[in-house]
């Protein structure tokens, strides 16, 4: 007897409870015997009385076929009963709900087939429930994917469409299932790379542009999808988002070509000067001392660049600290006007802080010093003789917010926008001219942003520039308020 066989219930359907068994040789010799009997009878009372004999064979008769009718409809209902559960048993987990074993409401034969359907049946469930867990984790892999993953049957329809697909090309999977790729997504060339996939039976990487989507640049990978035996069953896609990396790709190439033309300018001086001064000049006690101050100029300048650089880069890091604390921005104003007091004076510049004091603000300080240097530096710089320089600050709703305001040139409409990135100069030369190595307001950004804050540029040609940067205005702000 099989071991997972589970035990009859005590009480189970009526119809099912008895049931005929085939019998065995041995259930059939008494059969066999009555028949032999009654017909030895039949035959000895023929022999005495004919008509006797022929009703006694009639009876006989009947009675047999009564029998036979019986036995015959017992077991069709018992068929009837079983194919019943067993229709019952594979149709699907809400059919079966609430029911045991198949094999508990049975008995002999029919039990031993009905275990083997239970076991049948269990197994069934296992595979099923392996399957669908698969099938789960594989969604849900496919879900969460960054890359976009298309996948078509050998006849070009979509079988597979994951959300970052959804999200490349605009379309829900409902809508794409089922249908022709080409016809469903609209792009030639992710339709194209599939099919070449399938027909060269080899995978395929090529970057495409989605101009519907924003001009993005997309890299797709391709490669056949084949049963086990070899054959072909479709094609699958992967694609990337390759926009931001290109993008970040042609900034980097951008900044290293302008750096080494930064560093080549005041070295190709420098070494020209040297010459010179080897080739002679250097007896000529003037023209020496006048190459002298200009190789020391682009030293200068050769200097500046570098720290700049060094600025940047640390402030980009991730690694880099920044302690935020209340400070008193109006002491780190005086401190910061007063490195530019002599500079400013010797053209006549006004220099003037309207901060209140204190005026408190959340922020790191070794930061802060760099952003108002470099802005007062750049007021300096470009404001011309018997222009005036003032600092002012305002609070709002957890905000305090500084300016650094000038009677300079202004800056053009068109550059206030660019003049925060790298090496943008609105007036090369003179910026040159002036020893600027523009990087001083990527370094005021990238600090300032650094510290939670940011910083705008208000300013009309021909009428001064306002530089205004808001930070928070930190805990004790509000005891405080001037
Ligand atoms: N106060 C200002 N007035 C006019 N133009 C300015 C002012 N500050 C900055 N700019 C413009 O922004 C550009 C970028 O500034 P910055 O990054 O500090 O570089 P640099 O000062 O080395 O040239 C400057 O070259 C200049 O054209
Ligand atoms: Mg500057």
């Amino acid at each position: 007897m099989d071991r997972r066989e589970p035990r009859p219930l005590a009480a189970g359907p009526p119809e099912l409870l008895s049931q005929p068994g085939r019998g065995g040789f041995l259930l059939r010799l008494p059969a066999l015997l009555a028949v032999a009997v009654i017909a030895w009878s039949l035959w000895a009372l023929y022999q005495v009385d004919g008509r006797r004999a022929l009703v006694g064979a009639a009876a006989a008769l009947a009675g047999w076929g009564l029998a036979w009718a019986w036995q015959h409809q017992r077991q069709q209902r018992f068929v009837d009963a079983l194919v019943q559960r067993l229709a019952g048993r594979v149709s699907g987990p809400e059919e079966r709900n609430g029911r045991g074993s198949l094999a508990a409401d049975l008995r002999g034969d029919a039990r031993r087939i009905a275990s083997a359907v239970d076991a049948g049946d269990r197994r069934w469930r296992e595979v099923l429930g392996q399957a669908q867990a698969r099938s789960d984790l594989l969604e849900t892999i496919l879900g969460s994917m960054v890359d976009g993953v298309v996948a078509q049957d050998a006849r070009g329809r979509v079988l597979l469409f994951n959300e970052a697909a959804e999200a490349l090309f605009g379309c829900r999977r409902g809508e794409v299932i089922g249908r022709p790729l080409l016809e469903a997504i609209r792009e030639y060339d992710v339709a194209d790379a599939l099919e070449t996939a399938m027909r060269e039976g080899a995978g395929v990487t090529r970057t495409i542009g989605l101009a519907r989507l924003g001009e993005r640049e997309l890299q797709v990978r391709t490669a056949p999808l084949r049963s086990r035996s070899g054959e072909l069953h479709g094609a699958v896609a992967v694609l990337r988002d390759v926009t931001e990396m290109r993008r970040l790709e042609q900034v980097r190439t951008e900044f290293v070509a302008n750096v080494s033309h930064e560093l080549r300018t005041p070295l190709t001086a420098l070494k020209g000067f040297i010459e010179t001064l080897l080739d002679g000049a250097v007896d000529d006690r003037a023209t020496a001392r006048r190459f002298l101050e200009i190789m020391r100029r682009e030293t200068d300048r050769l200097v500046s660049l570098i720290s700049d650089l060094l600025d940047l880069s640390r402030l980009e890091s991730p690694r880099l600290e920044v302690r935020l604390e209340t400070l008193n921005l109006s002491d780190l104003v005086d401190q910061s006007l007063e490195l530019f007091r002599h500079r400013a004076g010797t053209r006549g510049v006004e220099l003037a802080s309207e901060l209140p004091s204190p005026f408190w603000v959340e922020a790191d300080e070794s930061l802060l010093r760099q952003v108002l240097v470099n802005l007062i530096d750049n007021a300096v710089k470009y404001t011309p003789e018997g222009g005036r320089i003032w600092i002012s600050g305002s609070r709002e709703e957890g905000w305090a917010e500084f300016s650094v305001s000038d009677t300079g040139p202004g800056i053009p409409r068109k550059a206030l926008d660019r003049i925060f990135e790298r090496f943008y100069r609105v007036d090369k030369a003179r910026s040159r001219a002036m020893g600027g190595t523009g990087l001083g307001l990527s370094i005021v950004r990238h600090a300032v942003e650094r510290q939670g804050g940011r910083v705008w540029v208000e300013s009309q040609l021909g009428e001064g520039s306002t530089f205004r940067v808001r930070l928070h205005a930190g805990p004790t702000s509000e005891v405080t308020r001037p």
